[in-house]
C-alpha cells in the first residue's frame, strides 16, 4: 500500500472528519477489532479552531519481519535508551543479526543487551560517532533533549553520513529542535514515535509514526520492519507527533466508549 491521501484539514466540518478518518485508517492497523461504524462515522468533536493545520502526506507499509535482508542494513545501528520501551526493540535488532550498539543512563539495563552481543558506549555522543544510524528511546522531552544535544550527546558525535532517528514520544515543538540540533551537523533525523506498549515492542508489532528527512525513513525501513509491523511515512517533521496525538485521542475515545458497553 502506498499513497493513501494528501491533503490540509482547516474548517471544523471538513477538519475533524478528516481527521478522524486519516488516523482511523492508522488505527485499524493498531487495533483491527474497531467496530466498522466506528471506522466510518467521527464519533467526536475537535474543536471549533483547528489547533493544527499540517499537510500530511503518507506513505505506509504493512511490514514483514522477514523483509530486512542483511544487506540492506545500516552497518552500525545505535540505541540510546533501555526502559520498557528502548529495551526489547534493541533486543529485537540483535537477535535479527544487526551490529547494535547500546548506552543507557543507568549502564546495568544494557547487560541484558551486551550478553546477548550488542557492544557498549559509555556516552550517546560515542555511540552516534561510532554507528551509522542511532535510535533514541528517551521518556520524555527533556531527557530526549538531553541525550540529542546535551552534554556528550548525540549532537556531539554525529555527522554527515549519518542519521538519528528519535523513536520517543516527544511535542513537535521538542522533535523539530532535535532536528536542528542533529541536522546543523550535517546528520539526516527522522521522528519515529511508536504506538503499542511493551508487548507489540516484545514482539516486533509495533507501529511508526515518522516525519523528517525521507532517505532516512528509506535506509532505516529494513530496522523498522524489524521492530514493527507497520510504519507510516508522513512528511515534515512535527507531523508524526501531531499523529500520535491523535492516535492516542481516538484510541483513548474508543476504551472509553468500548467499556462503556462492557461495565
Ligand atoms: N511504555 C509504553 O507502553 C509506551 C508505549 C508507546 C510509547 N511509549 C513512549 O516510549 C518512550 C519510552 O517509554 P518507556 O516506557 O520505555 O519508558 P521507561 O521504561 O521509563 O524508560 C525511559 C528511558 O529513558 C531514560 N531516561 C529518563 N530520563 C533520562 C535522562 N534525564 N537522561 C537520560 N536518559 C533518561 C531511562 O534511563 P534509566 O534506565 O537510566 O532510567 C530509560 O532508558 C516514552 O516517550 C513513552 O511515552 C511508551
Amino acid at each position: 500500500m502506498t499513497l493513501l491521501l494528501k491533503t490540509s484539514f482547516y474548517s471544523h466540518s471538513h477538519s475533524s472528519h478528516f481527521l478522524s478518518s486519516t488516523a482511523m485508517a492508522m488505527c485499524s492497523s493498531f487495533c483491527p477489532q474497531i467496530p466498522y461504524y466506528l471506522k466510518e462515522k467521527p464519533y467526536f468533536s475537535f474543536p471549533s479552531k483547528p489547533f493544527f493545520s499540517p499537510s500530511f502526506k503518507v506513505f505506509s507499509s504493512q511490514a514483514s519481519n522477514v523483509s530486512a535482508k542483511a544487506d540492506a542494513l545500516p552497518a552500525r545501528i545505535g540505541f540510546l535508551g533501555l526502559g520498557i520501551m528502548g529495551s526489547p526493540m534493541a533486543q529485537n535488532l540483535v537477535k535479527a543479526g544487526c551490529d547494535v550498539t547500546v548506552w543507557n543512563r543507568t549502564k546495568s539495563k544494557c547487560d541484558p543487551l551486551i550478553s546477548l552481543g550488542a557492544q557498549y558506549m559509555p556516552s550517546p555522543e560515542e555511540v552516534a560517532a561510532s554507528c551509522d544510524v542511532t535510535f533514541a528511546m528517551l521518556a520524555d522531552p527533556e531527557s530526549a533533549i538531553d541525550v540529542a544535544c546535551g552534554k556528550n550527546g548525540a549532537a556531539y558525535g554525529i555527522g554527515p553520513g549519518k542519521g538519528y532517528v528519535d523513536v520517543s514520544t516527544v511535542d513537535g515543538d521538542t522533535s523539530k529542535m532535535i532536528s536542528a540540533h542533529i541536522k546543523d551537523t550535517g546528520a539526516l533525523f527522522l521522528e519515529a514515535p511508536v504506538s503499542g506498549s511493551k508487548k507489540p515492542a516484545e514482539d516486533g508489532q509495533l507501529i511508526f509514526l515518522t516525519a523528517g528527512d525521507k532517505s532516512l525513513y528509506d535506509t532505516v525501513a529494513p530496522l523498522l520492519d524489524i521492530m514493527g509491523k507497520s510504519r507510516f511515512y508522513l512528511g515534515d517533521v512535527g507531523n508524526g507527533a501531531a499523529m500520535k496525538l491523535v492516535v492516542n485521542m481516538i484510541m483513548g475515545r474508543f476504551c472509553k466508549f468500548y467499556t462503556s458497553f462492557i461495565l
